[in-house]
């Protein structure tokens, strides 16, 4: 189920509420809810046994992001034999990733519209031992907020000069480095004028197809943030900074591109928060 219809289908269900306060237009709930049932959360997660430890994963039933009360899991994960899995699982080598692919800039035979950036980081492990030759993929929205996809129809213009996707492989120190377009931040159905921060998309092969992860990177000060239920179903305040890339002056090329530094740790207790180790989803 795509973000947008599943959205759709939880906001559908709660309509069923005579004392839920709608929008006259658009028939979802104000922000103004969403943010206090927000509040309620990150008070009561504030208020936990202080050895209760830190919270590093996004809660998958956080009912602030509406459609996750439909799709989280009800039942515990089913472990599959990785071996079995591994045997039909889509494999790469060296040779199937092309560097050209790191630039989003050039794949179209013209430049795009938007803030030219350059985002570059490390893949570690939990020693901060540098993970190599990962296959490292994005996704995003172009600078007006607009995907490459058709489930989103929403009014900004698509860019015919960008496709919002790349990737590329770690190097010997677990380095990786796009070039892109700041993304736009856009809109969604989780509630009535739902915004999310400007984000990109990331996805981690592991050593193995059954090794996926999945997360998100935004970019530093977004005043969407306190808003987003997506960026804030991660409890922890400092988990969900892990998130957050950092601007870079150094990485900022004279009159060509700014520059974000996001590293991924992969494991310890500095981990970067995940959607799920192999998701299928994620197209918010
Ligand atoms: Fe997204």
């Amino acid at each position: 189920m795509s973000e947008s219809s599943a959205a759709a289908a939880a906001g559908s269900t709660a309509a069923n509420r005579p004392d839920v306060e709608r929008d006259p237009t658009s028939g979802l709930e104000p922000q103004a809810a969403v943010s206090a049932e927000m509040r309620r959360t990150a008070e009561e997660y504030a208020a936990r046994d202080a050895d209760a430890g830190e919270e590093t994963r996004p809660r998958l039933d956080y009912p602030p992001y509406r459609s996750s009360l439909l799709r989280h899991p009800t039942k515990a994960l089913v472990q599959v034999d990785p071996e079995g899995v591994e045997l039909w699982a889509p494999c790469f080598g060296e040779r199937d990733v092309d560097p050209l692919e790191a630039d989003l800039t050039i794949q179209r035979g013209g430049e795009p519209v938007g803030e030219r950036t350059v985002v570059t980081g490390r893949v570690v492990d939990g020693d901060g031992r540098p993970v190599r030759r990962q296959l490292v993929e994005i996704w995003q929205a172009n600078a007006g907020g607009r995907y490459v996809h058709q489930r989103d129809q929403h009014p900004a213009a698509l860019d015919p000069h960008f496709t919002g996707m790349g990737r590329c492989l770690t190097d010997e120190d677990g380095w990786y480095r796009f070039t892109t377009i700041k993304p736009g931040p856009y809109p969604w159905r989780n509630h009535h004028n739902a915004w999310r921060p400007a984000h990109i998309h990331f996805s981690l092969f592991g050593t193995d197809f059954t090794q996926r992860v999945v997360t998100q990177m935004y970019f530093p000060g977004d005043p969407l943030f306190a808003l987003d239920p997506i960026y804030q179903s991660i409890v922890d305040p400092q988990a969900r900074e892990r998130l957050v890339a950092t601007y870079d002056h150094d990485l900022t090329q004279h009159e060509w591109a700014t520059g974000y530094r996001w590293d991924i740790v992969l494991t310890g207790a500095h981990r970067t928060p995940v959607e799920t180790d192999t998701t299928e989803e994620g197209d918010a």
